[in-house]
């Protein structure tokens, strides 16, 4: 399309660099998770085999997309930071989500069987995605803090609903007995109703979420005349901690306060103004015709890899039809689709 007599059609993508010095986040949460944990009997409040599939898929995206450096996640949702001077894809806000969460459910489809292997996939999962701009290290620092606290909220939330439930009470008593209640009440119910201390009995994957940090470490290899050289070998450390958003922390991560800044002071709580721009989305006037595009990535080396016919694989483009149909299936507003080799709209 490059210099062709199409080049106009890129007049048609929607401007959407975050600039520098904004620090980009990814947050993918999964659709409807709510139906789909019920539909595959996910252990409530939480399913061990569920939040490894999710992490796993999060090493892999680290793994895939070397400008990531750190993750959390918590339930059905994780947020990637990018470090601050990426150029990944000139830093286009909607290929790098796309991109990231594309991949994400890939893996999690991909991995589900060996993760469950007495469960069935029973329908295609799919998660949205955002970017988040944070024009600071500061912002980076509250939307930590206000997802992990959402983290925490959730998580203790849950843990009493759902022993109340065990304990017999129906599903609207429990809710009423947790109305307006605040953290100590919720600490205090567990105890002495359930006998559980939530710090010391509920794990800390729970908890606290799950953290992955991009991290260099100095190996030393020896040359044929037995020479000793020093490499760098980058890897990736599953972390998981209290308070992610205290200088405690994250100073002490070399790499992120390389590729990403300290933080300068503590912080007690999210200002609601961030929160507000954190869950910032931005709107199509009405009656704007919307097509999305979708385009496979480095697909010329995919179909290489999965030795596709040439020029034309019969059976890749019928997998991309009924993937195509499946869509239209699940998503009613949309009301044409044409495709053509790996790419839809
Ligand atoms: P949208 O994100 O708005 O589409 O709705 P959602 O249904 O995904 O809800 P939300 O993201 O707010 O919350 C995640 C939901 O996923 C929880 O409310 C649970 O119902 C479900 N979920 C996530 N992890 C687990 C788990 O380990 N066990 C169980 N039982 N449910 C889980
Ligand atoms: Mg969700």
């Amino acid at each position: 399309m490059a210099n062709s007599k199409y080049e106009y059609v890129r007049s048609f993508e929607v401007e959407d660099e975050i600039m520098l010095p904004n620090i980009i986040i990814v947050r993918i949460d999964g659709r409807n998770f709510c139906r789909f944990s019920k539909f595959h009997e996910f252990e409530k409040p939480n399913d061990m085999k569920a939040l490894e599939l999710m992490n796993l898929c999060a090493d892999a995206v680290l793994e895939k997309f070397p400008d990531i450096i750190f993750s959390y996640g918590f339930s059905d949702e994780y947020s990637f930071v990018l470090k601050k001077t990426t150029k990944f894809y000139q830093r286009r806000a909607s290929k790098i989500h796309s991109l990231i969460v594309s991949f994400f459910t890939s893996v999690y489809v991909n991995k589900w069987k060996a993760q469950f292997p007495q469960k069935d996939l029973r329908y295609a999962p799919s998660f949205r995605s955002r970017v988040i701009g944070c024009a600071s290290i500061e912002v980076l620092q509250s939307y930590l803090l206000w997802r992990q606290s959402e983290c925490h909220l959730n998580n203790q939330y849950d843990t009493c609903f759902w022993q109340l439930i065990k304990s017999g009470k129906p599903e609207n008593e429990a809710e009423e007995m947790l109305k307006g209640s605040l953290k100590q009440d919720r600490n205090e119910l567990l105890y002495q109703s359930f006998n559980i201390n939530y710090k010391k009995d509920i794990p800390e994957i729970f908890r606290q979420g799950t953290c992955s940090l991009r991290t260099v470490e100095d190996i030393v290899k020896y040359k044929e005349d037995g020479s000793a050289v020093k490499r760098c070998k980058r890897k990736f450390t599953r972390v998981y901690s209290e308070n992610i958003a205290s200088r405690r922390f994250w100073n002490n991560q070399l790499c992120l306060v390389k590729e990403l800044g300290q933080f300068t002071e503590d912080l007690s709580k999210t200002k609601s103004e961030y929160v507000k721009s954190f869950q910032h989305e931005s709107r199509l006037m009405p009656s704007t015709w919307i097509v999305v595009r979708i385009d496979g990535c480095h697909f010329h080396s995919f179909s290489d890899v999965h030795q596709f016919e040439k020029p034309n694989d019969a059976q890749a483009l019928n997998l991309m039809n009924s993937c195509a149909a499946a869509v239209l299936e699940e998503f009613k507003d949309i009301v044409f689709a044409y495709g053509v080799s790996d790419e839809y709209r």
